[in-house]
């Protein structure tokens, strides 16, 4: 029996909508936000908003692409946390309407783990090699920072993560600092591709196991620039690229050397990166380094799948679908929801 997926996505700032018919996905149709940029960040109330504009145009193009009719699908699979509440409750709430009115069953999904199972899509185009079970996951994005040991498709052990800002947060809060626009992780990506990553040094933090801190280094950062400031007021202008590739080289590094230890201390040698920014290109040379003189086996997403999109709610729910774990219609969001 065929089985076919709608996946709905709302828990940031971008909506999106996917039709995924027996694992592979026919669209995956995101509408991103741009009225957060004058803000330096995502504003909760203008989010919600937008996704309450956007959720049926969003579907309404998902299955127009993927060439089929609304009851043609035979269950509808939701991000239910975490995220920001009020977007949450925009993609619920459609998912709920939705599932109602064809009378087909409804999937909540966990974002974080969603963005792991991305390395499970394949599209119409193209068949992609996928991580073997178990696998180490790198997490890296906005909101989170962790490794996780991937021992079956839905069962997930955290074994590292942040105990403040993630690595996503650093990028972009320091980007703030150098008067780059939200979000500053793919700007400082592209301007460290022109600077001298060895340009300046920043504080690493000394931290036990395989946890991350990221919020010394954003204080390190500022205060460091802010010096720098008093006796040059066009520091920042002068340096931007060294800044850029300095800074990426230090984050980048940190994420690395927990990771490293992972592989060491639990003896898997697959490592996919999943979130945001996995999309980061120091990040993405330093696995492939380690792919070459470690003898790893590393996965990265394709860029369509790695930001916030309905595909990967879409897989996700496909697996669950699979064991028929479904929800009824008094589910609600969870921002905080954890692997
Ligand atoms: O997973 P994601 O799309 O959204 C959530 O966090 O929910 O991740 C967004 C994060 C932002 O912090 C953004 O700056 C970062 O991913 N990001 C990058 C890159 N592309 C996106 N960070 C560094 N380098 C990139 N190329």
């Amino acid at each position: 029996m065929s089985i076919t997926i709608l996946g709905i996505e709302s828990s940031c700032d971008d909506t999106s909508a996917s039709i995924l018919r027996d694992g592979v996905i026919f669209s995956n149709i995101i509408a991103s936000q741009d009225v957060h940029m004058e803000y330096g960040g995502v504003v909760p109330e203008l989010a919600s908003r937008a996704h309450q504009k956007n959720i049926i145009p969003v579907v309404h193009q998902a299955i127009e692409k993927a060439g089929i009719q609304a009851n043609e699908i035979d269950a509808v699979a939701f991000t239910r946390g975490p995220g920001l509440l009020g977007s949450l409750m925009v993609g619920t709430s459609f998912a709920k309407g939705f599932a109602l009115s064809q009378n087909i069953p409804l999937i909540e999904v966990n974002h974080l783990q969603a963005h792991i199972l991305a390395h499970f899509i394949d599209d119409v185009n193209n068949k992609y090699e996928h991580p073997e079970f178990p696998f180490l996951a790198l997490l890296v994005s906005g909101g989170n920072s962790q490794i996780i040991v991937v021992k079956d498709y839905l069962t997930m052990e955290v074994i590292g993560e942040t105990i403040d800002d993630a690595a996503g947060e650093a990028f972009d809060k320091c980007a703030k600092v150098m008067g780059l626009p939200y979000p500053g992780g793919p700007i400082i990506d592209s301007n460290a591709k022109n600077g001298n990553p060895h340009a300046f040094e920043f504080n690493r933090p000394r931290i036990a196991g395989l946890n991350y801190s990221f919020s010394g280094l954003k204080t390190s950062f500022l205060y460091f620039v802010r010096d720098r400031i008093k006796e040059n007021p066009n520091f920042i202008q002068e340096n931007r690229n060294d800044l850029c590739a300095s800074l990426q080289y230090t984050i980048v590094e940190i994420l690395m050397n927990k990771v490293k230890r992972a592989v060491k201390e639990t003896g898997i040698k697959q490592v996919a990166i999943a979130g945001g920014v996995s999309a980061n290109s120091g990040l993405q040379d330093a696995l492939r380094e380690a792919e070459a003189n470690k003898n790893w086996k590393v996965f990265i997403p394709q860029l369509g799948y790695s930001l916030d999109n309905g595909a990967m709610v879409a897989i996700t729910g496909y697996f669950k679908f699979l064991k028929n774990e479904f929800v009824g219609q008094e589910t609600a969001p969870f921002a905080r929801m954890t692997i």
